[in-house]
């Protein structure tokens, strides 16, 4: 707000560079996944194990069609949540997902230090997939709609509800 004090603020501007890098890159959503996986496991390898599609799997990343979904709802879920922050925040519009997005990451083992990884794996991502629009503006606006998204996220992983 004007007064200061309540937080970061969320601009139009920062709105429009994560939709707009969206609109271009969901094309290659696929492509895009893959690079996602990829970067999260160099990183850290030990996060395929969280996975129930890749911990048994003989089928080689490249060729994993399992990993499009996640990979998917990580950017767009990223994307809704720049829209809605400019709207006035996303606990209220989307609390039955973040609900239930809590309680599964919960169960699945994911703790801070994976959506650290997966964070810096995103950024990664967007900065090679759109390296005619990158800018520290452009990466500012991702990473910020990011933590809020994961703050709500984190928000609901509480053990008891
Ligand atoms: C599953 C979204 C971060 C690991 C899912 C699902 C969604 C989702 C929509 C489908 C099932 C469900 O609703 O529970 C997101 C979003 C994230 C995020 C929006 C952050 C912005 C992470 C992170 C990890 C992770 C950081 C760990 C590195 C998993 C796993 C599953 C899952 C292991 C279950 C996959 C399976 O075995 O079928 N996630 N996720 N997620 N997510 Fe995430």
């Amino acid at each position: 707000g004007t007064c200061g004090g309540e937080g970061r603020v969320f601009t139009e501007q920062q709105e429009a560079l994560v939709v707009k890098s969206w609109g271009v890159m969901k094309k290659n959503a696929a492509d895009l996944a893959l690079k996602l996986f990829l970067k999260i496991f160099e990183i850290a390898p030990s996060v395929k194990n969280l996975f129930s599609f890749l911990r048994d799997s003989k089928v080689p990343l490249e060729q994993n069609t399992k990993l499009k979904p996640h990979a998917l709802s990580v950017f767009t879920m990223t994307c809704e949540s720049a829209v809605q922050l400019r709207k006035g925040g996303i606990a209220a519009a989307k609390e039955t997902t973040l609900k239930r997005l809590g309680a599964s990451h919960l169960k699945y083992g994911v703790v801070d230090e994976h959506f650290e990884v997966l964070k810096y794996a995103l950024l990664e991502t967007i900065k090679e997939g759109i390296p005619e629009m990158w800018s520290v503006e452009m990466k500012e606006a991702w990473a910020e709609a990011y933590d809020q998204l994961v703050s709500a996220i984190k928000a609901e992983m509480k053990p008891s509800s």
